[in-house]
C-alpha cells in the first residue's frame, strides 16, 4: 500500500489552489485542511476539496497537524510562513521564488537543515514533460556540445502581480532551466531592462548569460507581448532542441552536417546546413502532478527532495543579478 502524508496549503490564491487541487487527486496525498488569509477564498477552497479551511494559518498548523505543506502567499512573506511551517514540524513545498532575498533564502535553508525537515522549491518548468524529454536525451548526448541556451517568456501584463516586477516573478523560471539543463551556473550576466506599463517595476528584460565550458545564454522575458510565449530553444553541435512549454512539446533541427558522425568524429565537424525536424512523441502529463508527487516520493523514501532550497536560491541569486545589472546598466560578475 503507498503511504500517504497529510498535507496542507497555505495562500490558496491563483498557484495555491492549483495545489489544493492536485493534492485533493493524489493517492499519496490526502488533504486535510488549507488556509488563505481571505476568508472566503479559504472557505471556498475547503468547500471545494471538501477540507478544513483557516484563515488564521497557525490554527491550521496546530489542529490539523500536516506532515507537509505547501506554502504558496506572496513572495514578500515567504520566509515568515516557511518558518513556521518548518518549525511546526512539517516538511514545505515553498513557491517560486524561495524568498524576497537572499538572506531570507539562506535563513530558511539553515532552518530546514537544523530541523531535517525537507525544503523543496516550486519550480514547476523543470516538470514539464518537454523539459524532462529534452533533459534526458541532452544527458545521453545526442545534442553534443552545449552551444547556447535561449529562454523566452513573454505575455501579457498580470494586473494581480504588484509586489514584484517581472524579473523576480519570472526570471527565477528561467534562471533554473538553464541552470537545470546545462548543470552550470553563470559566470557573469548582463541585462537591460524596461518600465513601459507597470507602475512600480520594471516589465521588460532582455539579458544575457556566460556559463563555464564557454556557453552563451539569454533570456527574453517581458508583461509586453499580447499573446503567451514560453519557449526554450537549446543549440549545440548536432543541431537545436526547441521545447513549446505550452504545448509541451519537444523538436529537434537537425544539423545534416553532423549526422551519423559518432562522438569522436564530432571534433572533425566542419560546418552546418539544414537536415530533418523531428516531433518527438511521450506522454504528457500535468507539470505541477510531477512536481508534487516528487515532493511527497522524497518524503515517503527520506531521499533528497528534486528541487532543493539551495537550487531555489541559486535561481533568485540571478534573477536579482539580472535586476542589478539592468538598474545599474553594468556587467554582474559571480
Ligand atoms: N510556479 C509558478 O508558475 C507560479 C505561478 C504563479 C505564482 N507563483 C508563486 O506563488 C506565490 C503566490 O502567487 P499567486 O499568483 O498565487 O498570488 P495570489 O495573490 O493570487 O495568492 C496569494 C494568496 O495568499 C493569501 N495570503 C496572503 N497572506 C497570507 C497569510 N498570511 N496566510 C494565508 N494566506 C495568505 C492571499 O490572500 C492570496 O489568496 C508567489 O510566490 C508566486 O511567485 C508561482
Amino acid at each position: 500500500m503507498t503511504a500517504t502524508i497529510r498535507t496542507a496549503v497555505i495562500g490558496v490564491g491563483s498557484m495555491g489552489r492549483n495545489h489544493a487541487r492536485v493534492y485533493s487527486e493524489l493517492a499519496e496525498a490526502n488533504l486535510v485542511a488549507v488556509s488563505d488569509a481571505n476568508p472566503s477564498t479559504a472557505e471556498a477552497i475547503g468547500k471545494t476539496y471538501v477540507v478544513n479551511a483557516y484563515s488564521n494559518y497557525h490554527e491550521l498548523l496546530e489542529k490539523e497537524k500536516p506532515q507537509a505543506v505547501d506554502v504558496a502567499v506572496p513572495t514578500a512573506m515567504h520566509e515568515q510562513v516557511v518558518t513556521d511551517v518548518l518549525n511546526s514540524g512539517a516538511h514545505v513545498l515553498v513557491e517560486k521564488p524561495i524568498a524576497a532575498t537572499l538572506e531570507e533564502g539562506n535563513r530558511l535553508i539553515a532552518l530546514a537543515k537544523k530541523l531535517n525537515r525537507k525544503l523543496m522549491v516550486g519550480h514547476i518548468v523543470r516538470f514539464n514533460p518537454a523539459i524532462q524529454e529534452l533533459k534526458k536525451r541532452l544527458d545521453a548526448g545526442e545534442l553534443g556540445r552545449i552551444y547556447q541556451v535561449f529562454c523566452r517568456r513573454a505575455g501579457p501584463f498580470p494586473a494581480r502581480i504588484r509586489d514584484v516586477g517581472v524579473v523576480i516573478d519570472l526570471a527565477p523560471h528561467d534562471a533554473d532551466i538553464i541552470r537545470f539543463l546545462t548543470g552550470l551556473d553563470p559566470v557573469r550576466l548582463y541585462a537591460e531592462t524596461e518600465q513601459r506599463i507597470h507602475t512600480d517595476h520594471e516589465d521588460l528584460l532582455f539579458g544575457m548569460l556566460r556559463l563555464p565550458d564557454g556557453i552563451t545564454a539569454a533570456v527574453e522575458i517581458n508583461w509586453l507581448t499580447p499573446t503567451k510565449i514560453r519557449e526554450v530553444l537549446v543549440l549545440g553541435e548536432r543541431g537545436l532542441f526547441r521545447v513549446d512549454d505550452l504545448t509541451q512539446d519537444l523538436y529537434f533541427y537537425e544539423n545534416a552536417q553532423a549526422s551519423g558522425l559518432v562522438w569522436d568524429s564530432l571534433k572533425n565537424l566542419r560546418g552546418v546546413s539544414e537536415g530533418g525536424m523531428m516531433r518527438f512523441a511521450f506522454q504528457r502529463y500535468e507539470p505541477l502532478k510531477a512536481e508534487l508527487q516528487g515532493f511527497l516520493k522524497s518524503i515517503i523514501e527520506d531521499t533528497p527532495v528534486p528541487v532543493s532550497g539551495e537550487d531555489g536560491l541559486a535561481a533568485l541569486r540571478i534573477a536579482l543579478a539580472l535586476v542589478e545589472a539592468g538598474k545599474t546598466n553594468q556587467v554582474v560578475t559571480f
